[in-house]
């Protein structure tokens, strides 16, 4: 059975709050604005036939994995990797995954916490009328107004890092799991409500082909320019960017999942509820897919249009719906509800390492690590305004994307690849056998196989080709 070490932290109230918080942290920016606008950047079907495999390959192996660790060691993701390092007779180097989950943390916060501003400021937009009868010039116009306004966007992105320190300065119970038992079914009705009304009005037969129409060619190209002088050239970015989107949309590779973990119930199926948050969080991205993309192609609309592509597209949906001004406005507070639940998850990490291992106050921790995050911020605001000329980019891309290239393709699945290690060889079979307690011995065995070669060998190969080995 499991240790019985306790989290100095709190622990969930119940195994179904533990689920909640942790398909809170899952469902996020990334399933409504990112994977939409990731998958019209990448061509569409054959770009989610890849991240839904890099899900069930990868992802839940390594969910998996993240939890065991978390519930084994109960503290922060520093202080669990150091102390069974220890434990396992390892080297205390393990630790380092740690420290970079909390840097990728900083990082991914520093940007979310910008988008997640645009979804404040469209809260406001929608209640107050404003996309009422919009045309899909009016509301592209409206999305250039907000983002071409840096003290607008500065406002918001203000407004949600105080938000984030709030709930997480209050720890485990009263902060993390008040915020997310209603608001996450409530986004999901919302977005059936989303997808029956793109069901009506827009282009949904085009949508699905879009969606789930698999043209291999597309998996390991990148295709520039409109749709007559199409130019494609071969590129295994898409196939990296499908990978590093299954980690981020899962918040894996960075101990958030790992933090969670530590604070499980014993007696909770780790394997059932791993299931259960992957399932959650692909359906709440397939479902912002079909409501999208039939607006975009009934309107005219580019679906490579990037970062914008949910926040132009919607509007027109609310602007001309029966009652979408109020509909516009509940979608809109969901989906801060949403980035709230996820960036509560972005920092727990730091913060749970200041309290446990440096002796801060959970409030000071909070703050401090807000802070932070806001400055690194800064350069998110600037990245679609002032500083969004060549000027300001390096290797093509502005801080913006900089930031989220690192944290999401970069950092998050090398963190992943190092929890698989150290889960597989670093630690004995023993600590996965013991914390999971699968009594199907040859499912244990099929999770043990691949966790000790599969996940590791995808990563190795995608990061290989992403650097032009082969
Ligand atoms: N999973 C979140 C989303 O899809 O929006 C983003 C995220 C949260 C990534 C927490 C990483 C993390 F640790």
């Amino acid at each position: 059975m499991s240790s019985k070490r306790e989290s100095v932290h709190g622990m969930w109230s119940s195994r179904a709050v533990f689920i909640m918080a942790t398909v809170g942290s899952a469902v996020g920016l990334g399933n409504i604005w990112k994977f939409p606008y990731i998958t019209g950047e990448y061509g569409g079907g054959a770009f989610v036939l890849v991240y839904l495999l890099c899900v069930a390959l990868i992802g839940v192996p390594i969910m998996m994995a993240e939890l065991l660790l978390g519930r084994r060691g109960r503290s922060s993701p520093i202080s669990t990797m150091t102390r069974l390092a220890r434990e396992e007779g390892s080297s205390p180097a393990w630790s380092l995954v740690g420290y970079s989950g909390v840097v990728a943390g900083f990082l991914i916060l520093s940007f979310y916490s910008v988008i997640a501003g645009w979804a404040l400021a469209y809260v406001f937009q929608a209640a107050s009328g404003g996309l009422n009868g919009v045309s899909a010039e009016g509301s592209a116009k409206l999305f250039a107004d907000l983002v071409g306004s840096p003290p607008r966007l500065l406002v918001w992105h203000t407004v949600f890092i105080v938000m984030t320190v709030a709930v997480v300065a209050r720890g485990v119970r009263d902060g993390l799991e008040r915020a997310v038992t209603i608001l996450m079914p409530a986004l999901f009705v919302m977005l059936l409500i989303m997808v029956g009304y793109a069901y009506l009005e827009g282009d949904f037969v085009r949508a699905l082909d879009f969606l789930f129409d698999v043209n291999f060619a597309k998996v390991f190209e990148i295709c520039t320019g409109s749709a007559e002088q199409l130019q494609c050239q071969f590129s295994g970015e898409p196939v990296l960017v499908a990978m590093g989107h299954a980690f981020f949309t899962l918040s894996l590779g960075m101990g958030a999942i790992m933090a969670y973990g530590a604070y499980v119930p014993d007696r909770a199926s780790i394997t059932g509820a791993t299931i259960t948050i992957a399932v959650a969080d692909t359906v709440v991205a397939l479902l912002a897919g079909m409501a999208i993309f039939p607006i975009v192609f009934a309107s005219g609309l580019e679906p490579s249009a990037g970062p914008g592509l949910i926040f132009q597209t919607l509007p027109i949906a609310f602007g001309n719906m029966p009652g979408g001004q109020w509909f516009g406005t509940i979608f809109f507070i969901l989906l801060v509800f949403a980035a709230w639940s996820s960036s509560i998850s972005l920092v727990e990490p730091a913060v749970a390492w200041l309290v446990d291992s440096r002796g801060w106050r959970r409030g000071t921790a909070a703050a401090v690590v807000g802070m932070l995050a806001w400055t690194l911020g800064i350069g998110s605001v600037l990245s679609f305004n002032v500083w969004s000329g060549e000027d300001y980019q390096l290797f093509g891309r502005t801080i913006f994307d900089l930031k989220d290239f690192l944290a999401s393709n970069v950092m998050l699945p090398l963190g992943g690849l190092m929890i698989a290690l150290f889960v597989g060889y670093g630690a004995g079979r023993h600590m996965a056998l013991d914390e999971l307690a699968i009594r199907r011995q040859q499912l244990f065995d099929a999770w043990w196989l691949v966790i000790r070669f599969v996940s590791p060998v995808g990563i190795g190969i995608v990061f290989l080709n992403s650097i032009g080995v082969f």
